[in-house]
């Protein structure tokens, strides 16, 4: 069987495993999830989170329409209003967040790709919203645990709109599996996808050395 065969939402997932276990295994993660972070750091999580998404969605818009990623941009996936809510309780009304340098070097590839690039579109949107209805459902339940949330201050990690993750993760690989992809636009996909996770390993390590 070849690679192409096995599907292509397999082989993303195959091609990004090794970025996706250094991720889990960050310093500011293990720290988050043991408990030994106070509230600030995890508001200073969701503060950074805030700016990329703030990106990222915007960069959706402009994909909204077209026939081979349009169907990518899904209305119950968007958290920067969620994220809004928990900066907004966890650090009150008149919140400001300011980039940290990964952050920023984060929110400038972005720009620099996903309003251009189809498939480095579809590779930042795949890292973060299906890493967030997979591993963001552990943080989530952990912050609960941990901090006491119910509603207010975990509101990003609630997809309210997706009825239950695991069907829905199959529905987005059902995407990345027929999305009339052009010959190498998988390859580049793969590709970016690995740099979004560097990316997100760069900001836990900014993270930690602010809130560790
Ligand atoms: C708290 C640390 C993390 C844990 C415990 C975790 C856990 C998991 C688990 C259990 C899955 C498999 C879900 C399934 O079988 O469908 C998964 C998938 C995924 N995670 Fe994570 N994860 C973590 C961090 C991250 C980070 C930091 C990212 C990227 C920003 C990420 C991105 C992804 C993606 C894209 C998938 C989907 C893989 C695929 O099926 O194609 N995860 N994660």
């Amino acid at each position: 069987m070849t690679a192409v065969d096995e599907g292509f939402a397999a082989r993303l997932r195959s091609g990004t495993r090794d970025e996706h276990e250094r991720a889990e295994r960050s310093v500011f993660v293990e720290a988050l999830l043991g408990g030994r972070l106070g509230r600030e750091a995890y508001a200073g999580l969701l503060g950074q989170t805030y700016l990329f998404y703030d990106v990222l969605e915007n960069a959706g818009e402009t994909w909204r329409d077209d026939p081979v990623v349009g169907a990518f941009v899904i209305d119950g996936l968007l958290r920067r209003d969620a994220l809004a809510r928990d900066l907004a309780y966890l650090l009150g009304a008149d919140w400001r967040v300011e980039p940290l340098p990964a952050t920023r070097a984060y929110m400038d590839r972005l720009h620099e790709v996903c309003f251009t690039s189809r498939g480095a579109f579809v590779a930042h949107h795949y890292t973060r919203y299906l890493g967030d209805l997979s591993g963001g459902q552990v943080i989530h339940r952990r912050m609960r645990d941990i901090y006491g949330f119910e509603d207010d201050g975990v509101r990003f990690y609630v997809f309210d709109q997706v009825a239950k993750p695991k069907p829905f993760r199959d529905h987005y690989r059902a995407l990345l599996d027929a999305a009339p992809w052009r010959e190498g636009e998988r390859d580049e996909l793969v590709e970016e996808a690995n740099v979004a996770f560097r990316l997100n390993r760069a900001v836990f390590e900014d993270l930690s050395s602010v809130y560790c």
